[in-house]
């Protein structure tokens, strides 16, 4: 509802801007003016528009990819548990349904038939990492979970009828030494 209302003002506030510079086209339309100034100002503008719009998006792409919530998968795990995941229309098959807190796990993703999403969702429901299960090809996603608890893997790619039903589960158990990696 608030995102909503916030689509609604922004709406509005889009909708005054193209009025009022409808309005000031309109009253100043009759004037005639210098050639040379208009240009020189319009050209102004519009570096400082450029301008802006660099600092705008730097700042943007520097803020949100930050907290990128995928880790780095460059990194060699040698001690990683090793999950086979494999999909298919229209169910995950994984080689074991158990994996420790703490340690790192690697899931080697792929498919038997066509693109899946291969996306790992927590206790809260929220997404905690993914990748993409295509045939033909092994994908290598490394995680280390922090918290012990019950996790689904689910689809994120839509691949025919039953998609919604590519749900599959598994236990994250604490470490050995209590949860601490
Ligand atoms: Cu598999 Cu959607």
């Amino acid at each position: 509802m608030i995102t909503q209302h916030v689509v609604w003002v922004l709406t509005l506030a889009g909708i005054g801007i193209v009025a009022l510079t409808f309005v000031y086209v309109l009253a100043n339309s009759g004037k005639t003016a210098d050639a040379a100034v208009t240009t020189h100002k319009a050209y102004s503008i519009r570096r400082w528009w450029f301008i802006a719009l660099i600092v705008f998006g730097v700042a943007v792409t520097y803020l949100t990819l930050t907290p990128f919530p995928i880790g780095h998968q460059g990194a060699l795990a040698t001690n990683a548990q090793m999950v086979d995941a494999v999909g298919r229309q229209w169910s995950w098959q994984l080689s074991r349904n158990e994996v420790r807190a703490g340690t790192p796990v690697q899931f080697n993703v792929s498919s038997v038939d066509v693109n899946h999403g291969f996306a790992i969702y927590g206790p809260d429901d929220l997404i905690v990492t993914q990748t993409q299960a295509m045939p033909g090809f092994t994908n290598r996603l490394l995680h280390t979970f922090t918290r012990p608890g019950t996790y689904r893997v689910m689809c994120l790619e839509y691949c025919g009828l039953a998609h919604h039903a590519m749900v599959a589960q598994f236990e994250v158990v604490p470490a050995d030494n209590g949860g601490q990696p």
